[in-house]
């Protein structure tokens, strides 16, 4: 997701924090520019690695130039180099400034997106990290009052909500007015705001993303990411939910709420650069693992109205058209094959449409067969996959209606769709899709029901339960990923088992094939995936003393048929490891080892039961010895066919 830093010195200027680590030090290496643009360079430089597609900056307080002075750039990955080169023309002397990398989420990477983004008058100036779920129709009474938008995102409304609480007197100061704003947003978000009128300030928020600020000697700044402040401390106050900070040179006042003044929450890191980049995680694979209920509940946000109801505003295909499909076709490559996969059973049992799914280097050499009343769904993590851009492109050139899932916002394949649905996961570095796998099945979960809802194939109060259920989904997830340690004290039992066979059906069969990829991407094994009937046609032939079985058996409704399937294979000798959900005795019986899970809704349960299976194969990889980030062989990015 975004970056977010910002630095107040008033006049005096910034020093290093003298107990930084060799190669944490921070101003020394902002050689080219001094100061607070110093800072913020570097500091942005230093969220680089979070991936993003823009960068900007603004500065207050200069005293020849007046207001607030502004730079922005979107050109990639370079986009820091452009911001560089565009900061040379920087007035002297600013006494504030916050700086953004922006990870494209709402409206399209481009110079006009790039945050700050500032008021009516530009003399406010405002960065945030996050999603304002109610953007639209904020955005349509501000319009109304008179205010002028230049941009696509949902960031521009808190600027003129600033605006607007300061003009009307709704709002004694700049903290006053981003409670008001504040006290009218739904969503997610960290921000910092500056005025030209108020040039020492900084006022920052959070509700749900992370914000941190530090104060040394006559300086006090702020980051979303530890990297980007590593070095001008170690000491950092922890911004909690719905505080409002203010940061003052040398002095920071936290309040709650309702204004009271409230002390702050510590943190103390000791972690050099490297290990603030990875959260205090080993790898970024852990981290981007625990990211994962994050990643599924920033897909669910503002897609899902209050009334209960979904809104999926990127999907320019009218309601119409939708329900004038007959027929869906799944396009993918690995773990988004297998996310499309879990797919097919949601679009099929509650839209009522038949689902083919097929893997993309397959789907156009075969010539499938494509009318305009086909809706071909391409499930992209990068976006930039060729084998799914190829069939995407082929899909539409044979008339089909075209919707892409992507992770990044205006990636090749999204320029090349009908329609759009953007998963939140925030970029992924770990080469193993994790988070990104969740918040793809969590997109075609929201996408089944919506594909219902317009062909009124589920009642509005099914829906809603449904909706509710999904709602749990991170939670699940979250209790999930606390048990690590369980997992790994399974995975230390088997470790050296020379194979694995993975064994599901219905969801659970994906669920099995997803384990059986990790395990092998990782750890290097043998590890393969079967739909459990299918066993007893050919693959019970592996099965021997001590072969090892992982199994999904929590509760679908051929729970009782997978069961049968496991009795199969332990009647063969075979050691057996199943995945249940908690408080299944029944099914623990039939185990040598459990891994378990909250029990979920069972078209959802996917994105809960998978995650024991990526913690098997990380802490199997580990207990190897292996790089889990970087697996052999592999690439991040698969751009041959
Ligand atoms: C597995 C993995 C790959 C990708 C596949 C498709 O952990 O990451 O199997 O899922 O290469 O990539 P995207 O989703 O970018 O099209």
């Amino acid at each position: 997701m975004c970056g977010i830093i910002g630095i107040t010195t008033g006049a005096a200027a910034v020093r290093a924090d003298p107990g930084a680590a060799s190669g944490d030090t921070f101003v020394d290496d902002a050689s080219e520019h001094d100061g607070i643009l110093g800072v913020l360079l570097e500091g942005l430089a230093r969220l680089e690695y979070r991936g993003y597609d823009s960068a900007g900056l603004a500065l207050v307080g200069m005293p020849d130039a007046g207001g607030l002075w502004r730079a922005r750039a979107a050109n990639g990955t370079r986009s820091l180099d452009d911001l560089v080169k565009r900061a040379a023309d920087a007035p002297e002397g600013a006494t504030a400034g916050i700086g953004h990398t922006r990870w494209a989420t709402h409206g399209r990477p481009a110079e006009v997106n790039a945050h700050p983004h500032v008021d009516c008058s530009g003399r406010i100036g405002l960065i945030h990290n996050g999603i304002i779920e109610n953007h639209v129709e904020l955005a349509d009474e501000l319009i109304a009052d008179g205010h002028h938008f230049e941009s696509e995102t949902d960031t521009e409304v808190l600027a003129h909500l600033v605006e607007s609480a300061l003009d009307t007197g709704r709002a004694l100061g700049l903290a006053d007015a981003v409670r008001s704003a504040l006290g009218r947003v739904r969503g997610a978000f960290s921000l910092a705001v500056v005025h030209a009128d108020e040039p020492d300030l900084i006022v920052a928020a959070r509700r749900v993303s992370p914000l941190l600020m530090g104060v040394t000697g006559s300086a006090a700044f702020l980051a979303s990411d530890v990297p980007a402040i590593l070095g001008l401390t170690r000491d950092f106050f922890v911004l909690e939910d719905d505080q409002i900070a203010e940061l003052r040179p040398g002095r920071l006042t936290v309040t709650a709420a309702d204004g009271r003044q409230i002390e702050p929450a510590r943190l103390h890191v000791d972690w050099d650069l490297e290990a603030a980049r990875k959260d205090g995680y080993d790898e970024y694979m852990s981290k981007e693992m625990h990211e994962q209920p994050r990643a599924v509940a920033d897909t669910l946000l503002d897609r899902v109205l209050p009334d209960g109801t979904l809104a999926l505003d990127e999907v320019h295909i009218t309601n119409e058209e939708l329900r004038a499909v007959n027929k869906v076709f799944i396009v993918a490559c690995g773990s988004s094959y297998h996310a499309g996969m879990m797919a097919k059973y949601a679009i099929e049992h509650w839209a009522r449409l038949p689902v083919e799914i097929d893997i993309a280097s397959e789907f156009r050499y075969r010539d499938p067969v494509l009318d305009p009343s086909t809706l071909v769904i391409g499930v992209s993590q990068s976006g930039e996959t060729v084998d799914t851009f190829q069939a995407v492109r082929e899909a539409r050139r044979l008339g089909a209606k075209v919707l892409v899932i992507s992770n990044v916002v205006d990636s090749s394949m999204a320029r090349e769709a009908d329609a759009v649905l953007y998963t939140r996961a925030g970029p992924e570095i770990g080469v193993a899709s994790t988070k990104t796998h969740l918040a793809q099945i969590a997109a075609l979960d929201i996408l089944a029901l919506y594909l219902a809802q317009a062909r009124q194939t589920l009642s509005p109060a099914d829906a809603r339960a449904l909706l509710r259920g999904m709602g749990e989904v991170p939670g699940k997830v979250a209790v999930a990923l606390e048990r690590s340690t369980d997992v790994e004290a399974v995975a230390g039992r088997y470790r050296d088992s020379p194979s694995f066979i993975f064994l599901g059906r219905q969801v659970g069969y994906p669920v099995a094939l997803e384990g059986a990829l990790k395990l092998k991407e990782l750890s290097y094994l043998r590890a393969e995936g079967f739909p459990a009937g299918e066993l007893k046609h050919g693959p019970i032939a592996l099965v021997e003393p001590g072969t090892v079985v992982i199994g999904v058996a929590t509760r679908t409704p051929i729970w009782e048929k997978m069961m049968g399937n496991v009795a199969e294979v332990k009647s063969r000798g075979a050691t057996v490891v199943l995945v249940a959900g908690d408080g299944d005795e029944e099914t623990a019986r039939h185990a040598d080892s459990v891994l378990w899970v909250p029990p979920t809704e069972h078209l959802f349960a996917p994105m809960v039961d998978v995650v024991p299976l990526q913690l098997f194969a990380y802490h199997l990889a580990r207990l190897h010895g292996y790089d889990v980030d970087r697996p052999r062989n592999l690439a991040k990015v698969v751009t041959v066919e």
